[in-house]
């Protein structure tokens, strides 16, 4: 069996590490993102899709906050994902809330059984080019109802800058907010700026919805 670049990644530096975070980092963005949805209407009878949950740096909070079954998450690193729920959710919430999972690198999110009330997409835009950015939006438009709501962080420049050509999950892409409004645009979403969020490395988020 062939083992992606991001496998012997996720192997070499650890499930926390490698989503970009040592120690108390890890904790502290995944508390970020957990009050920054309560903050926005996230309530335990919703349904939230985790748009890249990783190592369930974020799942660690919504799971057990979430009523059973209504924790989307979708991510392209079986590893990761593994790791997430064994080292860090644990047995008993994985039981008791039942999370559902889906996990492909196509974007596809069309076996999850349920529509989301709210997504969060915590650092995966900073990491896919604007082919990608588009195709991820498409995704999210295929499965969400009319009120949905995605919230996308993103690193933002003032004028659109040379990203690299391929997605990657250790390289930083910056968009300027006219560029994340156009990714949304192709798929009816419409998009504020939320901006400033109190993300420590500068990350400022995104919002799509339908208005
Ligand atoms: C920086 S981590 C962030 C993870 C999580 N949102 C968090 O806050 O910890 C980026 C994640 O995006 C995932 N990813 C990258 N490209 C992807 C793709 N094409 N489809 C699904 N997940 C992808 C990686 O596997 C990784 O888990």
């Amino acid at each position: 069996m062939e083992v992606s670049d991001d496998a012997l990644g996720v192997r070499a530096l650890g499930h926390r590490s490698f989503v970009g975070g040592d120690g108390d980092y890890w904790q502290r963005i995944g508390l970020l993102q957990f009050e920054f949805m309560k903050s926005r209407g996230l309530r335990p009878e919703h349904v939230l899709l985790d748009f890249a949950c990783g190592s369930l740096r974020g799942g660690v909070h919504f799971v057990p906050y979430l009523e059973p079954g209504n924790y989307l998450g979708f991510d392209k690193s079986v590893d990761l994902v593994v790791m997430g729920v064994v080292n860090e959710l644990g047995h008993e919430a994985f039981v008791a809330r039942r999370p559902q999972f889906v996990l492909n690198g196509r974007f596809d999110l069309s076996e999850f059984t349920l529509q989301p009330d709210f997504v969060i997409a915590q650092s995966i835009f900073t990491h896919l080019n604007a082919a990608d950015i588009t195709r991820a939006l498409a995704a999210m438009r295929a499965i969400a109802k009319p009120t949905t709501q995605v919230f996308a962080t993103y690193f933002h420049a003032d004028a659109p800058v040379g990203n690299p050509s391929q997605s990657h999950s250790r390289v930083n892409f910056h968009y300027t907010a006219a560029e994340m409004e156009s990714f949304g645009r192709a798929s009816g979403w419409r998009f504020d700026d939320v901006g400033a969020w109190n993300h420590p490395r500068g990350q400022l988020m995104a919002r799509y919805h339908l208005g």
